[in-house]
């Protein structure tokens, strides 16, 4: 992805102020050209790349914010290390054909006495990610809405990695009504079915073939799905888990919409997510277990 060529009349420009980037859309806003956007942290990789090229498919503009956003982080320490490379991420997004890079200071995206509405996430912030990470979706839900604010786009793009996050962006946008539509796009995996993140880079060589039981876990989950109730799944898939080295912090199947585990039968779109630790580093992943049209089929 990151070789494909880009539109010859396309140059990125990288923008650090709200007021110059807005200017910078408003005629194609003018215009009715649609802006296409894509929030980011930054350390670039093919996953990220891919939204890109959706968005470009899609609309006539296409933005990248990179913002590492503080208050989503539970952890000083894990914000610290989280991978920063603004140079490297700037040659992508040149390559790509991506038309603005929009990379604000904290204190531009987060001025004394701005606020956002306040919105109810019910157990949708509880659960999961939720529990390991207190205060990480009302942190995901500020930047998110500053963001969507400032940028004002008609689709922002965003991968399923994040199951978790997507349901809480899908819930905040419809209960605050807010003009854009959120397209979830599929997970990237590299060639051996390691889903693409960010934070993958601070995985030694022998760390990343041990991260592999994460994706066979839910392939295996996938496979047992078919025969068994959504319990029995968790309880083989934590036991074949647990064969491997990482540390587990949860397993769950769940409904997509509610994110309410399941667990004597299916719904549609039922979703096994993983959260473990490889060595020191946090990694999440899920899987669709039930095709909307397989259990419509059953
Ligand atoms: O998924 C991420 O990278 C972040 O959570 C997001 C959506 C850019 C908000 O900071």
């Amino acid at each position: 992805l990151s070789a494909r060529i880009p539109k010859p009349e396309r140059h990125l420009k990288v923008i650090t102020s709200i007021k110059e980037l807005q200017e910078y859309l408003f005629p194609y806003r003018k215009k009715g050209d649609k802006i296409g956007f894509i929030p980011t942290m930054g350390a670039l990789h093919d996953g990220h790349l891919s939204l890109v090229v959706q968005a470009q498919e899609k609309c006539q503009v296409t933005v990248v914010s990179i913002f590492v956003n503080p208050t989503q982080f539970n952890s000083p320490q894990d914000l610290i290390k989280y991978p920063r490379n603004l140079e490297a991420d700037t040659a992508l997004l040149e390559k790509i054909g991506c038309d603005y890079l929009f990379a604000p200071s904290v204190e531009e995206v987060y001025p004394p006495n701005y606020s956002i509405p306040k919105m109810e996430l019910g157990e949708l912030d509880k659960v999961m990610e939720g529990e390991f990470r207190p205060g990480h979706f009302e942190g995901v839900v500020e930047v998110v809405y500053r963001l969507f604010d400032i940028v004002k786009p008609d689709f922002a793009f965003f991968g399923k990695k994040d199951f978790q996050q997507l349901t809480v962006i899908n819930h905040m946008t419809k209960s605050l009504k807010l003009p854009v539509e959120i397209v979830g796009c599929f997970t990237s995996r590299d060639d051996t079915g390691l889903a693409r993140s960010s934070r993958n880079m601070r995985l030694s060589e022998s760390e990343r073939n041990d991260a592999l039981i994460i994706y066979k876990t839910l392939l295996y989950a996938k496979e047992l799905a078919k025969e068994s109730n959504p319990s029995d799944v968790k309880a083989k898939a934590i036991d074949f888990f647990q064969k491997g080295s990482l540390k587990l912090e949860y397993i769950e199947i769940v409904d997509p919409e509610t994110l309410n585990p399941l667990t004597t039968s299916w719904s549609k779109g039922a979703t096994a997510c993983i959260a473990s630790y490889c060595g020191e580093v946090r990694l999440i992943d899920n899987l669709e277990l039930i095709p909307v049209l397989e259990l419509e089929n059953r």
